[in-house]
């Protein structure tokens, strides 16, 4: 799908080779190991391009031949805040990327009849509101647990605040537009919409299920 010019707070990561393990991703016949690993990889790509912004000072190096000018991350601090369950597979291959972030904690999960998010776990850095927040879950459907993250980590002083995923539904991304303006979202794909009973389609089925193998 194309993206909204509404739209534009979300960046589709259309690297080649993120949509080539995207498709493996969304393969029926993928099993948890191999889901597992191409969700790692796909959150290290991901977090790769959510940290271009990122600000840099210069500083100087000698290396075997000179002094040089070079530059160096400005000492900018990062919390990964991954959304229970599914979000966790995420974090390792940011954790990859960025050794030296904090992770804390968001348990929600989708009421199945009222696609309602229900909180049962909150557990974040202390220091959050000085840190770049990075939330991670594989899959915004209708976008509600991803707007309660960002309400409970606005709650607790969060402000610099971006959303990676690996698929969005419209539906979701609309939502976050409207609910959290100031947040900005990274995805590898955006889907065709919603089914009834608020799956993605074609999207990849149910993450947390395929990610830790329970159904
Ligand atoms: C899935 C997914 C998101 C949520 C997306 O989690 O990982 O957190 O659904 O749906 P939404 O955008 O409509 O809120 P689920 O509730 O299945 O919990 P789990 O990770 O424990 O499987
Ligand atoms: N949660 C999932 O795991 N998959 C979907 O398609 C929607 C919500």
């Amino acid at each position: 799908m194309t993206k909204d010019p509404r739209w534009d707070n979300v960046v589709v990561v259309d690297h080649p080779l993120v949509q080539h393990k995207l498709s493996i991703l969304r393969d029926v016949a993928t099993g948890a190991k191999e889901f597992r690993e191409l969700v790692k990889e796909l959150a290290m790509l991901m977090a790769y391009e959510a940290t271009r912004s990122f600000q840099l000072h210069e500083t100087v190096v000698t290396t075997p031949i000179t002094d040089t000018t070079t530059y160096v991350l400005a000492g900018k601090k990062v919390a990964v805040i991954p959304i229970l369950r599914a979000g966790l597979g995420m974090v390792e291959g940011i954790l990859e990327l960025i050794p030296a972030a904090k992770v804390g904690h968001v348990g929600l999960y989708r009421d199945p009849a009222t696609l309602q998010p229900v909180e049962y776990y909150c557990k974040l850095p202390e220091d959050i509101g000085d840190r770049d927040v990075l939330i991670v879950d594989p899959m915004l459907a209708t976008g509600g647990s991803a707007a309660a993250a960002v309400q409970f980590l606005r709650d607790r002083g969060a402000h610099a605040i971006s959303l990676l995923v690996l698929i969005a539904a419209p539906e979701g991304i609309d939502e976050i537009v409207k609910t959290c303006e100031d947040v900005t979202v990274y995805t590898c794909a955006i889907d065709s919409h919603l089914n009834d009973h608020g799956y993605i389609v074609p999207g990849l089925g149910d993450a947390g299920d395929r990610l830790f193998g329970t159904k």
